[in-house]
């Protein structure tokens, strides 16, 4: 069996940063509400011309560079969006193109959104714990603001756009890397973030677009609960299987959905604010993105060392939800 090592992150956010106070010029919040019920400042928000694949390959060549890799090394790219370029085919295949990967394969994964960063994880480590592969992107993309409804102040406060990277390298089982994870969903929340239409359940018609069915929406009460409760209980099972205990770890990373999500989870498992790392006040929730973009950072800022025990934790739509235990 061998083992999957971060060998290079990278992250990219679009330029264009909107405020909670731009978003009181065009409906009804405000600055103290967005901050205190999510803990949300601003966040980045794509060029009308950009696609999902750009932001990722960004994010790929930074990670490349920062992996000391070139293209021609990697040989699977894995993305996880809620939000490709097109439905079909893959955007992870206009990702290879833009980076010129051309001894890789590519697929997308569709977990609706946030889960992704520890689903898309997850497997790449399986194709190189069999040997297939020996260097794997896993890119993490999505353009939130396509997909909301901005006249609905429940959804739109919440999301941003962004992407990031993550450079796996196949190494010997006695190294450091992903030393596990684990994967959950639930279909009992399957209706409480979703986006109506779309899909082959119900096309977008004329009457879907009049209802604004083409957009997400989500029962945000019941996913705090939902996430507040995973959260903690799939760091806690994954630190217990692998027969360590939570003082063994040194930084969780979570999902930025809700910094009360944060903090409720941190204080429910007992381990201070200092050992996690934030950035939801910057970049709102980036979906399938966010986890990678709060690694990435973490390192580039030193906050995170190679040789730290880390737990990624994510959680969303589907609901689904996971943990990836790793050594830096
Ligand atoms: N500005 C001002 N007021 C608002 C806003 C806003 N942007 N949005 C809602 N309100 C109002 C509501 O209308 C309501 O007013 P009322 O009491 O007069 O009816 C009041 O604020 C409270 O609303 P609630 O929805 O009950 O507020 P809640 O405490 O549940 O907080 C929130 C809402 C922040 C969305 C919270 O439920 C949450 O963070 N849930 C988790 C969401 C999440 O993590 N989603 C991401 C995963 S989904 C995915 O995977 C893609």
């Amino acid at each position: 069996m061998r083992k999957s090592q971060i060998i290079g992150t990278g992250y990219y956010v679009p330029g264009k940063i909107v405020t909670n106070f731009d978003l009181m010029k065009i409906m009804d919040t405000s600055d103290e509400w967005i901050t205190t019920k999510i803990g949300i400042k601003e966040r980045r928000i794509a060029a009308e011309d950009e696609l999902t694949s750009d932001m990722a390959a960004e994010a790929a060549k930074k990670a490349m560079k920062n992996a000391n890799i070139t293209a021609d090394d990697i040989d699977m790219i894995l993305l996880a969006t809620n939000f490709p370029d097109h439905i079909s085919p893959a955007t992870s295949v206009a990702i290879q193109k833009k980076i010129g990967a051309k001894n890789a394969f590519a697929f997308d994964i569709r977990t609706g959104g946030c889960p992704g960063s520890v689903f898309s994880l997850s497997i790449a480590s399986k194709y190189i714990a069999d040997g297939t592969c020996k260097t794997i992107l896993v890119a993490t993309a999505d353009i939130n603001s396509k997909g909301l409804d901005w006249e609905d102040r429940s959804t739109a406060v919440i999301f941003g756009d962004g992407a990031a990277a993550i450079i796996l390298k196949s190494v010997d089982e006695t190294e450091a890397g992903i030393i596990d994870s684990k994967l959950y969903t639930d279909p009992e929340g399957y209706y409480a973030a979703y986006i109506p239409a779309g899909g082959v359940a119900e096309p977008i018609t004329e009457q879907a677009i009049k209802e604004k069915r083409q957009y997400f929406r989500m029962d945000g009460r019941a996913i705090f609960d939902f996430a507040t409760k995973a959260f903690p209980d799939a760091v806690k099972e994954i630190v217990k299987k692998n027969k360590m205990t939570l003082s063994d770890i040194d930084f969780v990373i979570s999902h930025q959905a809700n910094l009360n999500i944060i903090r409720q989870s941190m204080e429910n498992l007992g381990i201070p604010m200092e050992k996690t790392y934030y950035n939801i006040h910057k970049y709102g929730n980036t979906s399938s993105a966010s986890v990678g973009i709060a690694l990435a950072e973490a390192i580039e800022n030193g906050v995170i060392k190679k040789g730290d025990k880390v737990v990624l934790v994510s959680f969303g739509a589907g609901t689904a939800w996971g943990t990836v235990l790793l050594e830096l």
